[in-house]
């Protein structure tokens, strides 16, 4: 660390990290790339290329030995983040851990003890918090331009079949499908953005969930599709419909929130990218226009996310998305996923 950069290094090159985590600590203003490692040479190949004179190694002591190392984001199938948030932390390393957190909420817990045992800081890498649009619905929310807010609606899909290969990548290990690498299919891989979204956006938890799972048009082991219901602590309810069987070309990254006074309606937003709109429509004249962002900040959200992880860490400051609100969500979805099923009625 010097007294304005933090020094990151990348755990697991494969889609997100190349495509858009390298990208984004490249051109934070606060942080700089100065290590990767990936057992697999594909995917180290392919990273490379981007990154140029930045360290990497198979082999993750040496790794964690890269002089002036501070951070770590992790961005490994989902089954290792709980083993390497631990190596990480006792190497005295601050996480930046993709999500899920983990595959159970156990391994979650376990992964903020290790960083609180350790004294680093521990942060969810949920890169929609900081999508302009997204932060501008929350501040527009939390002014009490909606009115009472009553209800909440996410539609977030896309087609992942079984031997799907990310965009721009030439081979796969589609892990995705591997109930023990993932943790579930597309409830588990998609559901959590929504619910962290929607949480932060209202300023309230959500208290209560249910779902319901289906395996509808691929034959893999884990659920193709998920609706999930809830209620927050205020009041609105949610509801929710994430799908690895929507074709791509459908409209399928809807975010929708109604209140009182106006509705808000966020298209193609949540995701990776920034861009997409945002709609405001007035509850008297069913009048709707579109809410801007100034173009400074309409930049990738994974760039703002890291460099206000990296912010965080040069104020010696917490990350202001806390550990425990990120294990609320964790708790929130097992508990949705194991009791998923409705009531039947014949
Ligand atoms: N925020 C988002 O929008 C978003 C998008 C995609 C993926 N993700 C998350 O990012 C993570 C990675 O997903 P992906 O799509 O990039 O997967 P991927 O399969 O493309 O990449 C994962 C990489 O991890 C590597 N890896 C495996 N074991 C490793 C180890 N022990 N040490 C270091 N690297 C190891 C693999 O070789 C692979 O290159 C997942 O947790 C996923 O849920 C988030």
């Amino acid at each position: 660390m010097t007294a304005n950069t933090i020094n990151w290094g990348i755990l697991g090159c494969g889609w997100v990290a190349r495509d858009y985590v390298a990208p984004g600590i490249i051109h934070a203003p606060n942080a700089c790339l100065v290590a990767l490692s990936d057992p697999d040479a594909h995917a180290m190949q392919a990273i490379a290329a981007l990154t140029s004179g930045t360290t990497a190694n198979h082999d993750l002591d040496t790794f964690l030995q890269t002089p002036g190392l501070d951070a770590v984001y992790i961005a490994t199938p989902n089954h290792l983040h709980r083993p390497l948030t631990e190596a990480v932390a006792r190497a005295g390393k601050h996480v930046l851990c993709e999500k899920p957190m983990a595959t159970t909420a156990n391994d979650a817990e376990a992964m903020v003890r290790a960083c609180r045992d350790a004294g680093v800081q521990y942060g969810t890498a949920f890169d929609q918090r900081f999508q302009a649009r997204h932060r501008k619905l929350q501040e527009l929310a939390a002014s009490g331009a909606l009115g009472t807010i009553t209800a909440a609606r996410v539609h977030y899909a896309c087609w992942t079949p079984g031997d799907w290969v990310p965009p721009t990548q030439g081979s796969h290990d589609n892990w995705r499908v591997d109930p023990a690498r993932a943790g579930g299919g597309a409830f588990i891989d998609l559901a959590p953005h929504g619910l962290d979204l929607l949480q932060w956006i209202l300023g309230e938890p959500l208290i209560e969930v249910g779902c319901l799972l289906q395996r509808r048009v691929f034959d893999y082991p884990v659920d193709d599709g998920a609706v999930l219901m809830g209620r927050f602590e205020g009041g609105a309810l949610l509801t929710m419909n994430v799908a690895y069987n929507c074709p791509d070309a459908f409209p399928r990254r809807t975010l929708e929130i109604i209140g009182t006074d106006a509705m808000a309606v966020a298209r193609n937003t949540m995701g990776q990218t920034p861009g997409g709109t945002l709609t405001l429509i007035n509850a008297r004249t069913g009048e709707a226009h579109e809410v801007s962002v100034p173009k400074a900040e309409d930049v990738s959200p994974f760039q703002t996310q890291i460099a206000a992880f990296s912010q965080s860490l040069l104020d010696s400051v917490p990350f202001p998305f806390t550990p425990e609100r990120d294990l609320h969500t964790m708790r929130l979805l097992e508990a949705a996923q194991a009791n998923a099923g409705g009531v039947r009625v014949s």
